[in-house]
């Protein structure tokens, strides 16, 4: 029989978990699930014998495919697959899918929960500022990205945009202005939302030279990886600029030194919860144990994303 394994480290909401248990068990596969792992060893015990697994931000890397020997398929149940070692699994002969769109609301949504939170000094009581008006950008404009542009119009926002891979005429149709470089984003919005991928092409991208350029009362808000920021230059954006603010929803590794020196200035949730939503687990759970029942039964690759 079919073995399907449920990896994470971070679990789904138990509804999530439901949905995934009958479509896996509806298309005669067994189910099996570990949660809240402690040890790696606990992960390579677990995958010996699945011939999927249903992943979040959990680590695989070859170490994993060497133990999974019957593996087939690896889903990570949202957007960001930096944490899956695509060559290795491609030479493991292991087809990678994500479920690209599924959390991105919720997502979004935390953006606006942290925006506000920052702005109005962090629940402080002293007196903040609005968003209305503010000059918001966003960088990239993917699927999380799109959904905070709609959030920010109700929000009142001056909202731009840039993504590399997305046509400008698209961004404006949405009727977000796009800008031609991320230099241009950065130095135009007091307010910039990071959404790019953690690649080689992005990672510590975000620098000094970005940062400084920010108008007066800069915020940089973080819901896409830790990576892509340059922790050096974060750290000396700190102590140049009185005015800048950090909100994360992902701990750099200069966390503790941050939230010492910068109390009112920088945020970070204490554990990434950006999709950790009911909803956001069952679509991009229940869309997993989908590509994996539709990749078994039918060989469906659509959403491959290793070569
Ligand atoms: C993603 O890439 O889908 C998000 O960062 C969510 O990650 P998570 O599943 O670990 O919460």
């Amino acid at each position: 029989m079919v073995k399907v394994l449920i990896a994470t480290d971070k679990p789904f909401a138990a509804i999530a978990v439901k949905g995934i248990r009958e479509v896996v068990e509806g298309a005669g596969f067994e189910l099996a699930l570990l949660e809240k792992y402690t040890a790696k060893q606990q992960l390579l015990d677990a995958v010996k014998d699945v011939d999927a697994i249903i992943i979040r931000s959990d680590i695989i890397d070859a170490e994993v495919l060497d133990a999974a020997k019957q593996l087939k398929i690896v889903v990570r149940a949202g957007a960001g697959y930096d944490n899956v070692d695509l060559e290795a699994a491609t030479a493991h002969g292991v087809v990678v899918m994500n479920t690209p769109g599924q959390n991105s609301n919720a997502v979004a949504e935390l953006v606006f929960g942290l925006l506000v939170y920052g702005v109005r000094n962090f629940f402080n009581g002293t007196s903040g500022t609005e968003l209305k008006d503010r000059k918001l950008g966003i960088l990239a404009y993917g699927n999380v990205g799109r959904n905070v542009a709609r959030i920010a119009k109700g929000f009142g926002m001056d909202i731009y945009a840039y993504d590399a891979y997305t046509p400008a005429q698209v961004i404006e149709n949405d009727g977000v202005k796009a800008v031609v470089s991320t230099e241009e984003l950065f130095s135009t919005c007091q307010i910039v939302s990071l959404h790019i991928p953690a690649t080689a092409e992005t990672k510590n991208s975000i620098n000094h030279a970005l940062l400084s350029s920010m108008p007066k009362g800069a915020i940089v808000v973080n819901t896409a990886r830790k990576e892509v920021v340059d922790e050096p230059s974060l750290e000396k954006i700190f102590e140049e600029r009185p005015d800048f603010k950090y909100l994360s929803d992902i701990q750099p590794g200069i966390a503790a030194e941050l939230a010492a020196r910068y109390p009112d200035r920088y945020f970070s949730t204490p554990k990434k919860i950006g999709a950790q939503t009911a909803e956001a687990n069952i679509n991009a759970g229940i869309a997993a144990a989908r590509q994996i029942v539709d990749f078994i039964q039918n060989g469906n690759q659509q959403f491959r994303v290793n070569k």
